[in-house]
């Protein structure tokens, strides 16, 4: 099992390129079940989820390959609908082809989805749409069993903005005859992206980034060309990571207004930020006043998968910040890692309590899930002395080749 090494206390200087968004990527991939024809997906990064939906969609009988940066996907002969729990559980994302099954082929049987343990994450969301939308679903021994019938209604509210219940919806609607809407939809880039997307291939989709969303049905979608939009949580991982350690960055691909609520906090922190067509300029202080408090929200709230980052940038920035988790139930597992490292830390229930060191040093510590792990490589960068990170397969989740782009900005890190 691989590990990071890291020597730290490097200030990070230099200029380094965002990579396609994994949470738009996965769901375009799912949506290409869909799609009779060829899809080409530029400069589609390979973090390891995208390379593991590409595995669904061979095994669901469609073509998934590389072509240097891109990825060619053709459904065309897809005729499978059934989703073994070796390739549902390792990630979230396979609960993402349940509407595109139902949409292409009628029927469905998938295993339930995996994904980091940060919560319970239940579907309860995702199957309610479908039965009000006429799909017959039960459960069964780990599986799911869907079937498409007559819709009850054409109009489903979300109990919550769910990202993926919206997606998943948006997609099973996409080739439902007539015109449907969700209400209370969740308002991300990615599904924006994941939108534009599909009316690439030819679907109707309006008011996709508003909280209600409405699609007309078409009978066929089309291959097309697309390049998914820029990963706004890589880019906030490494303006956190410039912040941390006094750096001054320039990342290009990065689109701002999908951060604005970090770039409030940054300021807040005393950073310097110039914001750019498609690229963001960060100059950090030596060291950083506290953000006093992060909520964590659906879009275009605080994000979720920037919480750990911001709580590793709290541990040692000036005095005392809070930061409530609202999204998800256990998003804290990460924080034992990072008291090895000397930070002052206490949580109960959704709120994390954090007191600023001007010192934290270097330790032995393991990745508990994706952005967490991300936390412990951006303390282990601000620590005195070296760090060990293992179970870095989480993290390659959703980073792709994060050492060597780190590096490229002079942090002293390695794979071993
Ligand atoms: C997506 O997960 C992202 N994953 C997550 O990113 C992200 O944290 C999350 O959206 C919120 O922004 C992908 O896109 C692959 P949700 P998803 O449905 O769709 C509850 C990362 O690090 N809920 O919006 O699973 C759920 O338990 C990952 O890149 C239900 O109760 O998130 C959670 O508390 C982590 N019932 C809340 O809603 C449901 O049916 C938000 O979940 C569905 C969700």
């Amino acid at each position: 099992m691989a590990k990071f090494f890291i020597n730290g206390k490097n200030r990070l200087c230099g200029e380094v390129e965002m990579d396609t968004a994994k949470n738009a990527l996965l769901p375009i991939l799912a949506g290409c079940i869909m799609v009779e024809g060829k899809v080409t997906l530029e400069k589609a990064t390979a973090y390891t989820d995208v390379e593991a939906m590409c595995d669904i969609l061979r095994a669901l009988g469609g073509v998934a390959q590389r072509k240097g940066d891109d990825l060619e996907i053709d459904c065309s002969s897809l005729d499978k609908c059934e989703l073994s729990h070796e390739l549902a559980s390792p990630v979230r994302s396979s609960i993402f082809t349940l509407g595109p099954l139902l949409a292409r082929l009628g029927k469905a049987k998938v295993a339930y989805p995996g994904g980091c343990d940060i919560g319970l994450r239940p579907i309860d969301i995702h199957l309610s749409s479908l039965r009000q939308l006429g799909c017959k679903i039960v459960e069964k021994n780990g599986y799911i069993y869907a079937e498409k019938g007559k819709p009850l209604t054409r109009e489903v509210f979300l109990s919550f903005q769910s990202v993926g219940a919206t997606e998943n919806i948006m997609m099973f609607c996409a080739l439902l005859p007539g015109e449907s809407k969700i209400y209370n939809s969740a308002k991300e880039p990615e599904i924006v992206d994941l939108a534009r997307f599909l009316s690439c291939c030819g679907a109707k989709i309006e008011g996709a980034g508003t909280d209600v969303i409405t699609i007309t049905g078409v009978e066929r979608l089309e291959g097309c060309k697309y390049r998914a939009i820029s990963d706004r949580i890589e880019c906030g991982t490494f303006l956190i990571a410039a912040a941390m350690t006094g750096g001054e960055v320039k990342l290009e691909n990065a689109v701002s207004k999908h951060n604005s609520a970090l770039i409030e906090k940054l300021k807040t922190c005393g950073c310097f930020i110039k914001e750019g067509d498609n690229e963001i300029f960060l100059s950090a202080p030596k060291r950083l006043e506290s953000f006093v408090d992060v909520e964590t929200a659906v879009y275009p709230g605080f994000p979720t998968d920037l919480q750990p980052q911001i709580v590793a940038l709290a541990s040692i920035a000036k005095g005392c910040s809070l930061v409530f988790e609202n999204v998800f139930e256990n998003r804290f597992n990460y924080v034992g890692e990072l008291l090895k490292m000397g930070c002052d830390i206490r949580f109960k229930s959704s709120i994390c309590i954090i007191r600023g060191k001007d010192k934290i040093f270097g330790a032995d510590v393991v990745s508990t899930d994706l952005r967490g792990g991300a936390a412990l490589v951006l303390a282990g960068l601000a620590c005195e002395g070296y760090t060990t990170i293992s179970r870095v397969e989480f993290i390659d989740r959703g980073y792709f080749h994060l050492e060597d782009k780190l590096a490229q900005l002079g942090a002293d890190i390695k794979r071993i």
